[in-house]
């Protein structure tokens, strides 16, 4: 089945100096969702940044603001992302006990809610708690680190969700290697939001590079 691509480039790999215009030059460049990668150094062994910046970013583009809380506890700071201007705002599984009351928190703070599963976990660990989500994220890698290898096994992953997701309005989304060689992979298993770091800041205008991996991840929808 063909379904719309949704180009997500990660500011992990952007200029941490420049946050701002690397924002403005990737909603120029054609990005659907702009990614932001949320790293404590205790649930991923790597520190990033917090709302504050959010909040900075918020105002610099009107595309979705797409925040992936690799934070444990993630709960008490719901909020403050909530009202930094997060749109979707993902959590992982793995990150606390009580990931039905996550989502609830985030809907209930007008929210989108995303969740997260890394390499290791299985479906059925969402399996319950599907109708209180907007958008389910297939670690492709270990969470942590940008400029990973794509994790293969996870292909069998990406299509047992598309099947779990059946019929309801959840966007399916991948995170961790995709570039050009697997990007048309992982939209043939089931796959429309693409995430990708390394491969889209090479140098290369983005408008270029977010067109380019779209017509490849498109080889794989049809
Ligand atoms: C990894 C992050 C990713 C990362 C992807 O923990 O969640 O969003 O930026 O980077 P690439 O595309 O380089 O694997
Ligand atoms: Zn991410």
């Amino acid at each position: 089945m063909s379904r719309d691509i949704l180009i997500a480039p990660s500011i992990l790999s952007s200029d941490f100096a420049r946050f701002g215009e690397e924002v403005r030059a990737l909603d120029e460049g054609g990005a659907d969702h702009i990614h932001v990668d949320v790293m404590d150094g205790h649930f991923v062994p790597n520190i990033t940044f917090g709302s504050r910046v959010v909040e900075a970013l918020r105002p610099i583009t009107k595309k979705t603001l797409d925040i992936h809380l690799m934070i444990a506890p993630v709960d008490p700071y719901l909020e403050a992302f909530a009202k930094a201007g997060g749109d979707i705002l993902t959590v992982h599984a793995e990150a606390g006990p009580h990931l039905d009351r996550s989502l609830q928190m985030v809907r209930n703070l007008g929210k989108k809610a995303g969740v997260a599963i890394n390499p290791a976990t299985p479906l059925s660990a969402i399996e319950h708690v599907l109708d209180r989500l907007d958008l389910l994220l297939v670690m492709t890698v270990n969470p942590g680190f940008g400029g990973q290898a794509f994790i293969r096994a996870m292909l069998a992953k990406i299509a047992a969700a598309r099947a779990l997701i059946g019929g309801r309005p959840i966007l399916l989304e991948v995170d961790g290697g995709i570039g050009h060689e697997t990007a048309p992979l992982v939209v043939a298993a089931g796959a429309e939001v693409l995430v990708a770091g390394s491969a889209l800041f090479t140098g290369e205008p983005y408008a270029g590079a977010i067109a380019n991996l779209r017509r490849a991840a498109q080889a794989g929808s049809s």
